[in-house]
């Protein structure tokens, strides 16, 4: 568990403002990758599975998943988004535990099969965002897996298009106080600091062309050796 004094350090953004509009322009901005980056972790759930979505937004992902058999918890700061989230389940008919709260001093009873920060990490500055990883990362049982979906850091000849493309988004929501100015991040060196192992990446480029612009990373938990 992290002390309270290095929870309070970690600079948290409230997205109540956006709330109403913040996945359709989300999707509209990145042509529906932003939306298809999220849905490539569903084929890693198996029905049952009990799957934590931190910063869950108005929670596309979350409602997919639990059409899908899994047993969803979300936690996202802003109760309008939580409200909006639990409408869309109910209008579904899904349930799902879903929380208005801080992720970072959410302290389960049991560990979950599946922890998914889906361009939540992101909304972290640097150095912050590796204390919410690892935060993350303890709420994942032993041989159970950390997904992120989030922007892919450039690369290639085509990597400064795809650079000041992501950087106009970030900016965007940093004007509006909703994120901090960072590099793109990459998060795999950080997530092998935690001794976690790549299972799977799934790269999403703009009519599947050019360089990657937004990542999904699917990390697993090694068992506890006896
Ligand atoms: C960029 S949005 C992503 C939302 C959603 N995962 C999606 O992909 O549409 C980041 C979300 O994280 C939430 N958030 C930020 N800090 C948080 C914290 N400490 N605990 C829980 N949620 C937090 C914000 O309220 C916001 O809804």
């Amino acid at each position: 568990m992290q002390s309270s004094d290095e929870r309070t350090k970690v600079k948290s953004r409230n997205y109540d403002a956006v709330a109403s509009f913040y996945e359709a322009l989300a999707n509209i901005y990145s042509f529906g990758l932003i939306r298809r980056a999220k849905m490539a972790e569903l084929i890693h759930f198996k029905r049952g599975d009990r799957v934590l979505y931190l910063g869950a937004g108005s929670g596309e992902d979350a409602v997919a998943a639990a059409r899908a058999g899994v047993d969803v918890t979300a936690i996202d700061l802003s109760a309008r988004m939580i409200e909006r989230l639990r409408r869309r389940m109910a209008r579904k008919g899904l349930k799902a535990e879903l929380i208005a709260g801080d992720a970072l001093t959410l302290a389960p009873e049991t560990l979950f099969d599946a922890v998914c920060g889906n361009y939540f990490f992101n909304v972290f500055g640097p150095d912050d965002m590796p204390v919410v990883l690892a935060k993350a990362a303890t709420h994942v049982r032993p041989g159970g897996q950390l997904m992120i979906a989030d922007m892919a850091p450039p690369s290639g000849l085509l990597g400064p298009l795809a650079w000041l493309y992501l950087k106009f988004g970030l900016t965007f929501f940093w004007l509006l106080g909703l994120a901090s100015q960072h590099p793109i991040y990459d998060y795999r060196p950080h997530a092998a600091r935690l001794g976690l192992v790549e299972r799977a990446v799934h790269d999403h480029k703009l009519f599947g062309i050019g360089p990657a612009l937004y990542r999904t990373l699917v990390f697993a938990k090694p068992e506890v050796s006896a």
